[in-house]
């Protein structure tokens, strides 16, 4: 059955959508930002056992993680010759090593004597030595020594060097595909790279990254961050000052799409005459997690509590790296802007503080999410160590890692859905399919199309 589809960031007859906001904002959005890209994706449901079925989690490693680009880790990571990042997916171990100055390769992480992996963790060495019985690698890969060279007639050090991933490279990340026909890292990224030139990715650095286990299938996980109305149930902190059912969203390619929403602005669930804008922006202030202030602030006469953030923004931003954001949009200084890329990677665009998402599968019930948060490098300075990965136990909250501040308790609200969500997914079974919404849920209807593309291939 084929069904209207209407594309609409709001639910009928209430207030502006997202793209309305930002086109009269103070200082309005770029065109890019309020350009639609709203492709009719049909109406079809999705199997429940997308999610649950061992037999296409089998597929996926086979079809996605093996075939698709990924983001591995960030150059800042691995700055010096000889330092190397562990990357793994799906029993796949990667050493992402700089073997020069400006070559990084991704060397299977695999002694070619007896299988044992050579290294189990970050680090930085002259050569890879297996632990077992001392062969020897050099960091870009090629064969240095066999302490028993003499019985192995058979083995030519020109052939025992480490297969490879194929790398690829985009403001400051470094990411890997095991499939040497992969098509171009550059059509897998269109259109973020143009879209975030401005925003200086390659100078930015890891302030903070925190990773956890929990039980739920990837993508019920990716999907928990790809739509903004379940803020009402999830998040109702939200409701005062986000716009969360007037969200924007696009999808540009089989692999791309974004999810903008606006901040400062009441959700139209709520009556938002019940607040005055002063009170919209303190409490948005307090439990937004990524923009923050300790102390209640008047919104001046005359100011909407959107203009008064984006301006305070600015300040803040310039207080902190030394760069000018005068004519940096509004929705440039605030709103969660997601973009997705293709299995599983989630970049935050803007000029504030952003949020990257990484989502790898471990079984077909359990998954590990990455969460950092990048933030420029400030002016003139030298380039601040990553923060390293800040591992949680399966009991340990987001809340126990005080650095993610008042965002722990948001990803905890998240994470609380999970678990319910694989469960019920389990008792739908082939019986009962997935519903998404034709609009505000295109994006995750997606990335199940391009799932099936992969896994048909
Ligand atoms: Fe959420």
């Amino acid at each position: 059955m084929k069904v209207e589809f209407m594309p609409r960031g709001d639910q009928p007859g209430t207030r502006k959508t997202y793209k309305e906001v930002i086109k009269s904002d103070a200082v309005p959005a770029p065109d890019w930002l309020i350009a639609d890209s709203i492709p009719d994706l049909g109406s079809d449901p999705v199997p429940a056992t997308n999610y649950t079925s061992p037999e296409i989690y089998q597929k996926e490693i086979e079809k996605v993680w093996l075939k698709c680009w990924q983001m591995a880790c960030r150059e800042e990571e691995i700055p010096n010759v000889g330092d190397y990042h562990v990357y793994e997916i799906c029993g796949y171990s990667l050493l992402i090593t700089r073997s020069a100055s400006d070559e990084i390769k991704a060397l299977y992480n695999v002694c070619l004597h007896r299988g044992r992996k050579l290294e189990t963790s970050d680090g930085c060495k002259r050569r890879f030595r297996c632990a077992y019985h001392g062969w020897e690698w050099n960091t870009d890969g090629t064969f240095r020594h066999n302490p028993w060279g003499w019985d192995f007639p058979q083995c030519k050090p020109e052939d025992l060097t480490l297969p490879q991933a194929k790398v690829g490279r985009w403001g400051g990340f470094i990411f890997i595909t095991l499939d040497q026909d992969a098509p171009p890292l550059e059509a897998v990224l269109k259109p973020i790279p143009e879209y975030f030139k401005d925003y200086h990715f390659e100078d930015r650095y890891i302030a903070l990254h925190v990773a956890k286990k929990y039980p739920a299938n990837w993508k019920a996980a990716a999907e928990a961050f790809m739509e903004s109305h379940h803020s009402i149930t999830t998040h109702p902190q939200f409701l005062p000052w986000l716009a969360d059912v007037a969200s924007g969203y696009d999808v540009f390619t089989d692999y791309t799409s974004r999810q903008l929403t606006a901040m400062a602005i009441p959700s139209s669930f709520i009556d938002s005459s019940s607040f005055t804008q002063t009170e919209i922006f303190n409490q948005m202030m307090q439990s937004n997690g990524r923009l923050g202030y300790d102390e209640i602030v008047e919104v001046p006469e005359g100011m909407t509590a959107r203009s008064y953030a984006a301006r305070e923004q600015r300040k803040s931003l310039t207080a902190e790296d030394g760069y000018d954001y005068t004519n940096c949009s509004d929705a440039e200084m605030l709103d969660p802007m997601l973009y997705n890329v293709f299995p599983n990677m989630s970049f935050w665009a803007g000029y504030t503080p952003n949020i990257t998402y990484r989502w790898r599968p471990d079984g077909v019930d359990s998954s590990i999410m990455d969460i950092y948060i990048l933030k420029r490098v400030p002016k003139g300075a030298p380039r601040p160590r990553p923060a390293p990965v800040h591992w949680l136990n399966d009991d340990q909250p987001f809340t126990s890692a005080p650095e993610l501040g008042a965002l722990g308790g948001v990803f905890d609200q998240d994470m609380a859905n999970l678990p319910f969500v694989q469960q019920g997914l389990k008792m739908m079974g082939k019986d009962i399919p997935v519903q998404f919404g034709l609009y505000t849920e295109m994006r995750l209807r997606r990335l199940h199309q391009t799932l099936k593309e992969h896994l048909e291939r």
